[in-house]
């Protein structure tokens, strides 16, 4: 199964992934190509594994210009802390093999302004007592997708927005796998 990888940032999630295709956690699965839409260290940890890249600007062409380079035999289109927004087009085209990951558990603390930080800051602005990780099928809808899988954690007394995070990556790093391998070997969506 060929995987291509957007990324946007640090791209530790595209980091776990390599690894889990290298230890056979995710089995039968390549990284035929990572993309991003800015200079990252994404990008990086591309070039260090050996994996073919793509830097393609932000803007209005984005979505047109990467589907030029996606190969012909892509079975699975990862957003790996991805920050552009895909193009109505892109999602038909692709639909049902485009997936996300979010910092929060959807269908709340979704949608427009709702990523990074911001995310963290308004769960706990909010009051909530658990937040987590969706892993999603992306439609032209932000974040409105069919969820694959959720992972939970609870938010502590003092928590802050960055220790948030922090936990919520490490359920990323649990679920983000495991979501590939339903996906990609089409085992029953956990709903
Ligand atoms: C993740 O928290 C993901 O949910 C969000 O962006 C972050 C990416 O982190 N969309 P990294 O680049 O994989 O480290």
């Amino acid at each position: 199964k060929n995987i291509v990888i957007l990324v946007s940032g640090s791209g530790t999630n595209l980091q776990r992934i390599i690894d889990c295709i290298a230890s056979g956690e995710i089995p039968d699965a390549k990284i035929s190509l990572v993309v991003a839409d800015r200079e990252c260290f994404g990008l990086q940890r591309a070039v260090h594994a050996g994996i073919p890249y793509h830097l393609i600007s932000r803007g209005k062409a984005f979505s047109e210009n990467l589907e030029k380079i996606i190969p012909e035999n892509t079975d699975l289109i990862v957003l790996a802390g991805f920050l552009s927004i895909l193009d109505k087009e892109f999602c038909e085209n692709f639909n049902g093999k485009i997936i996300n990951i979010h910092p929060a558990l959807l269908p709340k603390f979704g949608g427009k302004g709702m990523w990074g930080m911001n995310v963290h800051k308004a769960v706990l602005e909010a009051g909530e007592k658990e937040s987590g990780a969706t892993v999603h099928f992306v439609t032209s809808g932000i974040d409105e997708g069919e969820i694959i899988l959720q992972g939970k954690t609870e938010i502590s007394d003092n928590e802050t927005p960055e220790s948030l995070a922090e936990k919520v990556h490490q359920i990323e790093y649990d679920i983000f796998p495991k979501a590939i391998n339903m996906v990609l070997h089409h085992s029953q969506s956990a709903k």
